[in-house]
Order: structure tokens, then sequence, then C-alpha cells
């Protein structure tokens, strides 16, 4: 029924003759459509607009045991009895790690602009610190090599979680030594790859690792500490991104750029009317203060410690200067929105949790709510006056469905982008300064505890041939990017 409806879809926005198998790959809109669509399109996004996908490297890499890698706590907790969905682990994922060439010849197809990637950390120091292991390194050298040869520009995360499991035997992010070796990481990689990257982000989404990994328990290296280990736990975290932004700064070539990418919890208000806004400024502010709130100004609100009283983190203020050292851009995941109303209580702000009913993607905490990418990065950008702003992250999960004709009409997550590229460029109509978006992923992946059944791609890959397929999300994607805008 789904894929009827789909093909239905399909037919009336390309025509019938679209249906057939070689269309998708060509999207045959007639030149003259192009030509009137264009003309009449009026959502542009600004000339230089950087269009681009991201990955991880636990999530696609797989050959985790080749050329040095050392552990993550990703193997260990893949690999334990019932932690991750059908037993999936990362050991094979897209098999990046050979097919690298081929899938950046797919981003060349899309007409990307820019690529986000993830540096294993424990590929190049197996054991966490100590002697790097140069092979490791070496990987993605060929990889920054095909796509500087594509014309791709490629912005690098230096953790998306697959910390090295010799770091968490001695403690992880529960010692503060962790923070330590990863700036002595992260300037180890600036030094070598800067010459090619111009763009390093420390760490990916600091607050699902820290509330997922160590308070949940659901994500690696699955702990559920009480809350003052959590908040030690966060503060560690914290105080790496800023130990790290200092050691690129030390070790990168001039002119790198530092940031991070967090999915800052994305308040929305639940009514624009001047009093909701108001609310869910102070709302961005309180909820992030853990994360993106002490990064930017270098110290815990008020309302965060007392929040917290006795559980609070133990900080020094050599530590503060640290976590707030500037950043040159703020990177943003942009899911699920956080509705806000205002409020008579102190805090002048109430969050506003969804019914059961409210629409979600295949994963059940992506509810649909493009606004989020609107009061996102407009939110940041007033609270602490950023001036560069990227959506490092947006995308959605689909029950996507191989349909004979070899195509994956997945007209949901064209939906889902196209509303939120509609308000990300309602954002940008404002001047809100984001300069990019990340359409997350490339390709469907190892979604983490979820497995290889949440697919997030806009490529379809087989698990079993490793066969990666443009599914119409892909289609849609590219016409975007050929068009600057939407049509
Ligand atoms: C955020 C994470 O950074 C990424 O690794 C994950 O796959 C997507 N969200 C979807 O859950």
């Amino acid at each position: 029924m789904q894929n009827r409806f789909s093909r239905r879809t399909f037919a009336r926005l390309f025509g019938s003759a679209a249906l057939a198998p070689t269309a998708l790959t060509n999207l045959a809109i007639p030149a003259s459509a192009q030509t009137a669509q264009s003309a009449s399109a009026t959502r542009s996004f600004p000339q230089g607009f950087l269009w681009g996908s991201a990955t991880a490297s636990y999530q696609v890499e797989g050959a985790v045991n080749e050329d040095g890698r050392g552990p993550s706590i990703w193997d260990t907790f893949s690999h334990t009895p019932g932690k991750t969905n059908n037993g999936d682990t990362g050991d094979v994922a897209d098999d990046h790690y050979h097919r690298y060439k081929e899938d950046v010849a797919l981003m060349k197809a899309l007409g990307l602009k820019t690529y986000r990637f993830s540096v294993a950390w424990p590929r190049v120091f197996p054991q966490g610190t100590g002697t790097p292991n140069p092979k490791g390194l070496d990987f993605y050298n060929r990889m920054l090599d095909e796509l500087l040869a594509a014309g791709i520009e490629p912005y690098c995360t230096l953790f998306h979680w697959d910390l090295p499991q010799a770091l968490e035997d001695k403690g992880g992010w529960q010692s503060r030594d962790t923070s330590e070796a990863f700036a002595n990481y992260a300037g180890y990689v600036a030094q070598h790859l800067s010459d090619r990257v111009k763009h390093f982000m420390t760490m990916n989404e600091m607050s699902s690792f820290v509330d997922i990994g160590y308070r949940d328990g659901r994500h690696a290296p699955g702990l559920k500490l009480p809350p003052a280990g959590v908040n030690q736990v966060r503060h560690h975290a914290v105080l790496a991104h800023g130990l790290g932004v200092q050691a690129i700064r030390a070790h990168a070539k001039p002119g790198t750029k530092v940031g991070l990418a967090e999915n800052a919890s994305a308040c929305v208000p639940v009514i624009e009317t001047p009093e909701h806004i108001a609310a869910a400024a102070k709302a961005y502010r309180e909820t992030n203060a853990g994360y993106l709130t002490v990064v930017m100004e270098g110290k815990y609100t008020d309302a965060y410690l007392a929040h917290h009283g006795a559980a609070a983190p133990k900080f020094t203020a050599a530590d503060m200067k640290a976590i707030g050292s500037p950043v040159d851009f703020v990177g943003l995941n942009v899911y699920t929105p956080s509705y806000v109303r205002a409020d008579s209580s102190p805090a002048g702000f109430a969050m506003v949790h969804p019914p059961a009913s409210y629409p979600h993607m295949m994963s059940k905490w992506l509810h649909v709510g493009p606004e989020a990418i609107y009061w996102s990065p407009k939110l940041a950008a007033q609270l602490w006056n950023v001036k560069e702003i990227y959506i490092t992250e947006n995308g959605a999960s689909s029950e996507d469905v191989l349909t004979p004709d070899g195509h994956v009409y997945d007209s949901d997550r064209v939906m889902y982008l196209r509303n939120y590229l509609t308000q990300l460029h309602r954002a940008v109509s404002e001047n809100v300064p984001v300069r990019g978006y990340f359409c997350w992923s490339l390709m469907d992946n190892y979604e983490w505890a979820d497995g290889y059944a949440y697919r997030f791609g806009i490529h379809y890959v087989d698990f079993k041939t490793q066969k990666r397929t443009p599914k119409m999300s892909a289609h849609f994607y590219r016409e975007v990017i050929a068009r600057n805008g939407l049509a």
C-alpha cells in the first residue's frame, strides 16, 4: 500500500515515464520544466550555501580489526548479548573502509559540496593514548585525497562515540584523564589533517553519548550512573571539548576553524507569539545548560547548579576557562522539536510534552517538527551572537523497501526533508547565519542500538551485497543542490 502510494505520488510529480527503471537515475524532468522551475524558484538559498551529507566512523566503516585499530566501547557493547537490536554490530557496517571510493562517487553524483565524516579514535591511538598507529591515519589520508579530487570539502568530527575500550577500562568519561587524552588525540589529528581539513568538530552530540550511554545504559558503555556520576561525565565531556579546541588551535595550520556538533534541545515556541518565543529562548539556554550553554558561556547557569545541588559537577576555574574557549562555528544536529510555552513559574517557561498521537518517523523518538530547524539556529545566534552555524545533521528513519523495479520510493523522507528545508530557508531568509546543511545520512548504516533495521540513508544499502541504490530522497536532494533551493 505504502509503495503503491509512493509510486503514484512519484508519477504525479515527475510523470509516469519517470517510473521506468532508469528514470530515477536521470530524474527525467524535461528541460523545459527545469527552466520553468528554476525561473520560478522563490526559495533559493544564499550563494555558496554548503550542501552536504554526514556519516560517522563506527556506523559506516566496518574493518574493525584491520590495520591496527584497537577495540572501541561500541565493539564491546554491540558484542554483548541483548544490547542491540537483532544483535547487530558495526563489524562490517557499510564496509566503507574498503568502499570509500565508491562512496565518494555517490557523493559526487549527488553534487555534494561537502561531506562530514568522523575519525575513529581507536584507529589512530589503539590504546587511546601513547603511540599513534600511522596506518589508522592513512585511511583518512586516502579518503581525504579522494574527496578533494572530487571537489568535495571535508568537515571532520573527532569524536563520534567510538571511545577506545582501553580508556573505558580506566574509567572512560568518568575520569578526567579521558578529557586530556582526547585533547592529545585531537591535536595530533589536526596537525596531520589540517593541510586538507579546514573545519574540525570536537564532539558529536555530547548530550546523547553521556545521557544515553552513562545514565540510561542503552548505548555504550551501558552504564546507569547516579546523578552525580552523570554530571561529572558530562563535565568531562565539555572539558574534553574545550581542551580539544585549545589543542587543535595549537597544532593545526593557521586558518583552521574549530567547533562542535551538538544536538541542542531544539526549543520551539508552541505558538509563535512574543511571550512563547521569549519562553523558548529561556528554555533553550536552560535545557542545554550542561552542554551547549556552558560551552558558549564558559559557566554553568545558576539554575543548573541549583537544580543539581549536591550532585552538581566538581570543577575548577581553569576547567571553566577551557570549556568556554571561543569556537569559530556551532554545528547543530536537528531532528525532534521540544515544544515550549510561557509559564508563570520563576523559570518563565514550561515544556509541552507531546501526546502519544504526535507524528513520528520510524524511530519513535523522531517527532516530525520542521520548525525545530528554524528555531534552533535562530535561538543559538540570538543568545550567543554566533556568526557561523551549520546544521551538522538532519534526516529521518523510514521503513524503506527496495521494490522489484530496483527503486526505493521513500516519500515520507522526501516529505520530511522538504518540510525541514522549507523552515531552514525561512531561517536563512531572516539572516540567521546558517552556512551549510548536512543530511543524515549519505547511506543506510549502523543505527547504534537500533542496528541496521532503522534506515536513515538517502542511499539504500543492501547489507548482504553492499550494493548502494539512490532512494527517491537522493534524487530530491540532488535537485535541491542543483537548484540551490527548493523549487
Ligand atoms: C545523531 C547521531 O549523531 C547519529 O550518529 C545518529 O545515527 C543519528 N542522530 C540518527 O539517530
